[in-house]
């Protein structure tokens, strides 16, 4: 590294510690009985935890204040419940915001605090960074008993017919909450918020009149979708955990969770590839008809290292064609051949429909480590921090010209510096 990266490098840090700073959350939550401690994704716009931000800020902190990094985790794993369950949101403090119908979040649940949806099972890979650069072993075994019954709730609750996929019942389960896959299923045209607000709220309505169970939920079939990201990251977080498992030396449970994963990358690889398109495909319904391509989530494969070499190939010349994921400021998260592609938010507020966000650049540099493009990675590493330091920590970012959208002072865009480190 250059002395002019490595000063860049350093300057990073010292905006992630400022914004960590600012970002976080302490106090007494009287009605659960116990302190918090956590980073709220942007004190602007998203003031509560959400659980994959979590995660992420975890991965943040664990290098950079590792008792931090586990009070990130000890206060997710607080909003557990008996079964293993863990809500995407969880609201520890009052907020004057709370009473706003037009707040940028969502909350459905049955507890006012708690949401009852699910996010992108990433836990395993946060406890996996907090205990390499804490206290390891020591960590792991505070923390491993609840990890287990996470993943046991994901494959109880969310994986009836045990192929392996989980399905989400909500779009925003899948953290990319207005992605295109999604469009036809929803019978959505075009990208107008107040379309999205009345299918979203449908299928709530509907998840909240089969008391959220989840087989009748499955047997109704409003939206019942095995989402290809969601999929990726639960086998991807299956074989970390088996992993962490065996070094607690629970070798009995790590075999386990090693075949669980391995069955959800068989049935990823099997069931939602496409060989007319070369492209994965969310699978919708009983029925597990695919729904259109062309979106991000059909990158994040790269992540698996099992993914065969000519799968891995495509999606590297993806992400180098300037027609399809090569834009200037890689990778949008639709590509720019799908109609669907906007450069910016429709009204401010539809996600995932274009522009580029650090999480899942962060992902894709990873995985095409594993399958030898770090050429490509360093590339995206390199434009991640260019957006940082253009745009400061955004939401998202356009993906042709690096202007910042969205919420401001975004905690987990932070991941810029890991991956300036990878
Ligand atoms: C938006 C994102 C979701 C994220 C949340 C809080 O809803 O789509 O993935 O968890 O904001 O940052």
């Amino acid at each position: 590294m250059s002395r002019t990266d490595a000063e860049r490098r350093g300057e990073l840090r010292d905006q992630v510690v400022r914004l960590y700073r600012a970002n976080r959350r302490q106090g007494h939550a009287e009605w659960r009985g116990a302190d918090y401690d956590y980073t709220c994704p942007s004190a602007e716009t998203y003031p509560f935890q959400w659980f994959w931000d979590s995660c992420f800020h975890a991965i943040v902190l664990s290098r950079l204040d590792p008792p931090r990094a586990e009070a990130e985790i000890a206060t997710l794993l607080l909003a557990q419940r008996d079964d293993g369950f863990i809500p995407h949101m969880v609201r520890w403090a009052d907020d004057p915001r709370d009473s706003d119908p037009d707040a940028p979040y969502r909350i459905a649940g049955e507890q006012p605090r708690l949401s009852s949806s699910m996010q992108p099972p990433i836990l395993a890979e946060a406890v996996a960074a907090v205990a390499e650069h804490g206290r390891g072993a020591a960590f792991l075994r505070e923390v491993l008993p609840a990890v287990r019954r996470y993943y046991d709730w994901c494959l109880r609750e969310r994986d009836g017919d045990g192929d392996g996929l989980i399905t989400i019942f909500d779009p925003h389960e899948s953290g990319m909450d207005q992605t295109p896959a999604y469009d036809a299923l929803l019978g959505i045209e075009g990208d107008d918020p107040a379309a999205f607000e009345a299918a979203w709220r449908r299928i709530g309505q509907s998840n909240e009149a089969l008391g959220q169970d989840p087989a009748r939920i499955v047997e109704r079939d409003v939206f019942v979708v095995a989402d290809v990201a969601v999929n990726v990251l639960y086998a991807e977080n299956q074989l970390v955990m088996s992993r962490l498992l065996s070094v607690s030396g629970d070798h009995d449970a790590a075999g386990a969770l090693e075949e669980r994963g391995r069955r959800t990358v068989a049935s990823l690889f099997d069931r939602c590839w496409s060989n007319g398109d070369q492209d994965f495909h969310a699978l919708a319904g009983q029925a597990q008809h695919m729904l259109p391509a062309g979106t991000l989530a059909g990158l994040l494969p790269i992540l698996l290292e099992d993914l065969p070499a000519d799968r891995a190939d495509r999606i590297a010349r993806r992400l180098e064609d300037p027609a399809d994921y090569g834009t200037a400021f890689p990778a949008p998260s639709v590509s720019v051949a799908n109609p669907a592609y906007r450069a910016a938010p429709a009204g401010g507020t539809v996600l995932w429909r274009g522009p580029t966000w650090i999480n899942t650049n962060w992902y894709i540099a990873r995985g095409l480590r594993r399958h030898g493009r770090d050429d490509l990675a360093d590339r995206i590493a390199a434009s991640s921090l260019a957006l940082i330091e253009r745009s400061g920590f955004r939401e998202h970012y356009d993906a042709r010209t690096s202007q910042g959208y969205g919420a401001r002072d975004f905690a987990w865009s932070a991941l810029a510096l890991e991956m300036a480190r990878d």
